[in-house]
């Protein structure tokens, strides 16, 4: 449900309003909030919302039913999971991750360290594989960079982590919806990702947690609360976690919120995140060759120019960066600023034309060539 006059090149941060989405909610609210009321945790599945949305994210990011758990936000489902692991690892005391991690990421693993007594140790991605010792009980890493859109390869890392004996996680807040994953395939440990960038889930929507499944009896959940019991309404003193991904729940489900990721979710029924990822590949580079093309003194592609290094976002790298996004933006192209000189435009395949990328693109490098002039 786009404003028409725009070309909406920003779904990478948060994806637009679905259709379907509202009607969703006007349900979710009106009639089982509304009339049904309590009941409505049993008869209109709000309970088990966040193993069945889980199921369908699942599928989007090559997971298996029963792997993915929609709870909490990015930064504390992160946490839980760093904390998971340290303790499945007692004799290591490292958590290892990269300098181009996303900020908050790494003031989340460096918490959930410390209180575990760990500590967290940042090295340049190049150096990664050299930093990987015995003391390392985790890497934590993002899939795509989100400043780049660079995609990195977690199966090399994966098996670069096992093989040390480590588990591996990665953030897949600019993968999932967009970039096959393939979870399962590369035997990742841990994953965790927002659902409100790709996946449209609509601002402050859940985060969505993934730990594989042969792994789920061996970690501890290390927030646990009652909805992570094997009998919540039993109120036992004592903690027995459930069976399966739902030992990682806390808190009661944010029943309005899993609605609205529900119905968005339908826009991806009757595609396979294959199809959705040729179509972003192609968009992507139609973007990249109109940039390079009219060759801006100034301008350049910050993103690899290799789609298949690339997720689902372009970053263009000017000194005025933040003046040709807002020159784009009252010329109705809406994309972002990310400090100090990068413009980024997520090509979000679901909803965008070819049409619409080459005429934002047309306009992105217009406006560059008028601040130059
Ligand atoms: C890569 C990445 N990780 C983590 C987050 C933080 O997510 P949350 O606010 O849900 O904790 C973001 C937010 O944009 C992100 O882009």
């Amino acid at each position: 449900v786009l404003p028409s006059g725009i070309v909406y090149l920003d779904g990478n941060s948060l994806g637009p309003l679905a259709v379907g989405v509202t009607e969703r909610l006007r349900r979710t609210v009106g009639e089982e909030w509304g009339t049904v009321l309590g009941p409505a945790w049993g008869s209109c599945g709000w309970m088990e919302a966040p193993e069945r949305v889980g199921d369908r994210i699942a599928r989007l990011i090559g997971a298996r039913p029963g792997e993915v758990l929609v709870a909490d936000t990015t930064s504390i489902a992160l946490a839980k999971l760093v904390g998971a692991a340290l303790a499945a690892r007692p004799e290591r005391h490292l958590v290892l991750s990269s300098e181009d991690n996303f900020p908050s990421d790494l003031f989340a693993i460096a918490g959930a360290a410390r209180l575990a007594g760990a500590e967290l140790r940042v090295v340049k991605r190049s150096e990664l594989a050299g930093a990987l010792d015995g003391e390392v009980a985790l890497v934590c890493l993002t899939h795509v960079d989100f400043r780049t859109g660079e995609l990195y390869d977690i199966a090399a890392v994966t098996a670069a982590a096992r093989a040390a004996g480590s588990l591996a996680l990665f953030d897949l807040c600019h993968s999932a919806g967009a970039v096959p994953v393939g979870l399962e395939e590369h035997g990742v440990d841990l994953a965790v990702g927002c659902t409100y960038k790709y996946l449209n889930g609509g601002p402050g929507s859940p985060s969505f947690l993934y730990v594989r499944g042969e792994l789920q009896g061996d970690l501890e959940n290390p927030l646990p609360g009652w909805l992570g019991h094997r009998e919540p309404f039993g109120f036992d003193l004592s903690f027995e976690p459930a069976d399966g991904i739902g030992r990682f729940r806390t808190s009661t489900p944010p029943v309005v919120a899993l609605a609205a990721l529900d119905a968005a979710l339908d826009a991806f029924e009757g595609v396979t995140i294959e199809q959705v990822r040729a179509k972003s590949m192609s968009l992507g580079q139609l973007f990249v060759e109109v940039v390079e093309d009219a060759g801006v003194d100034g301008l350049e592609v910050a993103s690899p120019v290799d789609p298949e290094r690339r997720g689902s976002h372009v970053a263009l790298r000017h000194p005025r960066s933040e003046e040709i996004v807002a020159g784009a933006a009252a010329r109705g192209v809406i994309g972002d600023f990310r400090a100090p000189d990068l413009a980024r435009f997520g090509l979000s395949p679901l909803y965008l034309s070819f049409e619409e990328v080459y005429t934002a693109a047309e306009v992105v490098v217009s406006t560059a060539r008028a601040l130059a002039a």
